[in-house]
């Protein structure tokens, strides 16, 4: 079986910490999406790690980690994330397996992204600029370099054709692109070098070689639910399924063999980059969520805009996803409210509802709010579920009785050990 670990708001849910947490229960963590638009924060002994496209359980003994084919790769970034993994004692050759199905992002890919961005003006995607549209793109539209490629000597002339199309492309844009290709691609030629000194591998068969002897396997989902390009808020989402049939696809996993979907939300909510949010404050309420919760990303170091929880948005990735267990996020960063908010309706066209209708920019909603009773305890040393304040269980309580899943772990702090399992 393939448990699921899927963020259910507009990412940077604490994905990488939970996946850091549970990787001593599987053999095997494969990231299954996305690229390195995602960047997942781990923290334990004093120190801090932003991954990009390397699994979240790259620090464990125990376990392979699989980038698996529905990954886009790119090479420069990938390459800066093996310098930095250096410093510490870990195999990689034997620990790390790349999918020969998964796409290679071209710094092209980067330069189209930039230009479609810049080109859009204010209506622009609020994108990470890491290639991650146009890679998916060139996915979908039959025309991409995959990791297998750089197996066969003639990949460096694929790699031209396609990039002198870019350039061509890029030109079509209403926008001044200035760029040194000669350069970018030296970079791209040295993270090649980089990524061929790892094992590739036909990653799907590994999957199934891996279940029928009984291993255990997490994936790791990028971003968030609510960035899906079908079902999130389109068209500021990003370019692949973020959702649990994202995983089937982008390992080459059947349905039925889907154990656990643990879904992962912050206890308020957040977003990085354009783009409906009903309850994005722009208050001191939401000054100071960001604040003590240090949000800013992780990738690109923007703030992200802070807002309450929003369960009728929560509600809507619980059903997508079929979520079977909950992980709380950031309860640290809610004491001190005197009152918590959370959205339990929409106001639209006039009436209540309580779904995600198809329009969710913010001059048709007006967010409806249940109101809860706050709690001043710090969090952060807690270790035991029974010595959570009464509001924040009353909190817990609300949702989980909602969401109709039990939260399983509450998280109080970003360090490893700072987790309470319910
Ligand atoms: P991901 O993309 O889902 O892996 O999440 P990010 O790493 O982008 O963002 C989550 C941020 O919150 C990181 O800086 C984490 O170190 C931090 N974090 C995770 N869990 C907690 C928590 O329970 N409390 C606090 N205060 N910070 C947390
Ligand atoms: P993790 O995995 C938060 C957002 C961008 C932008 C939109 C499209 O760390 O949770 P893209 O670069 O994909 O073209 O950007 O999606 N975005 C993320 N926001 N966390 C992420 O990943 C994100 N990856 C992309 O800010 O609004
Ligand atoms: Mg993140």
């Amino acid at each position: 079986m393939v448990d699921l670990l899927l963020g259910l708001q507009w990412g940077d849910e604490g994905k990488g910490k939970i996946v850091d947490v549970l990787t001593k229960n599987y053999d095997i963590i494969a990231r299954f999406q996305g690229g390195p638009n995602a960047g997942h924060t781990l923290e334990f002994d004093g120190i801090k790690h932003v991954l990009h496209t390397i699994p979240s359980g790259i620090f464990h003994e125990n376990a392979i980690n699989v980038v698996g084919n529905g990954v886009v790769i790119d090479p420069v970034v990938f390459k800066r994330e093996l310098d930095n993994l250096e410093q510490f004692d870990i195999d990689i050759k034997l620990r790390l397996l790349i999918s020969r199905k998964a796409h290679l992002i071209l710094p092209t890919h980067r330069l189209l992204d930039a230009a479609s961005e810049a080109s859009k003006g204010k209506a622009k995607i609020g994108s990470t600029l890491k290639g991650i549209g146009p890679t998916y793109m060139d996915k979908t539209g039959r025309n991409g370099l995959r990791v297998g490629d750089l197996e066969f000597k003639d990949w460096k002339k694929k790699y031209r054709a396609l990039a002198d199309k870019h350039e061509k492309m890029i030109g079509h844009y209403a926008a001044d692109i200035i760029y040194d290709l000669e350069e970018l691609e030296d970079d791209f030629h040295e993270g090649v070098k980089a990524l061929k000194q790892l094992n590739f591998i036909d990653s799907e068969q590994y999957i199934f070689d891996a279940m029928a002897s009984g291993k255990k396997i997490l994936a790791e989902g990028a971003q968030g639910s609510l960035l899906d390009i079908d079902f999130g808020s389109y068209p500021y989402v990003t370019s692949s399924n973020t959702t649990a049939a994202g995983a089937c696809t982008g390992l080459g996993v059947a349905p039925g063999k889907i154990g656990s979907v643990l879904g992962i939300f912050k206890a308020y909510t957040t977003r990085v980059g354009s783009g409906p949010f009903p309850t994005e404050l722009f208050d001191e309420d939401g000054k100071t969520m960001g604040k003590i919760g240090n949000e800013f990303g992780a990738t690109t170091g923007r703030p992200r805009r802070c807002g309450w929880l929003d369960l009728v948005a929560l509600k809507y990735a619980v059903q997508i996803n079929g979520v079977t267990e909950l992980m709380m996020m950031k309860a640290d960063v809610l004491s001190g409210f005197d009152t918590i908010k959370v959205c339990t309706a929409y106001k639209y066209q006039g009436k209540e509802i309580q779904h995600l209708p198809y329009n969710i920019e913010n001059e048709n909603i007006t967010p409806i709010y249940t109101e809860m009773k706050g709690w001043a305890k710090n969090l952060t040393k807690l270790t035991q579920a029974k010595e959570l304040p009464p509001a924040l269980n009353d909190y817990i309580g609300f949702l989980e009785k909602e969401l109709d899943v039990p939260i399983k772990i509450v998280s109080v702090g970003p360090d490893r050990t700072q987790t309470i399992h319910r």
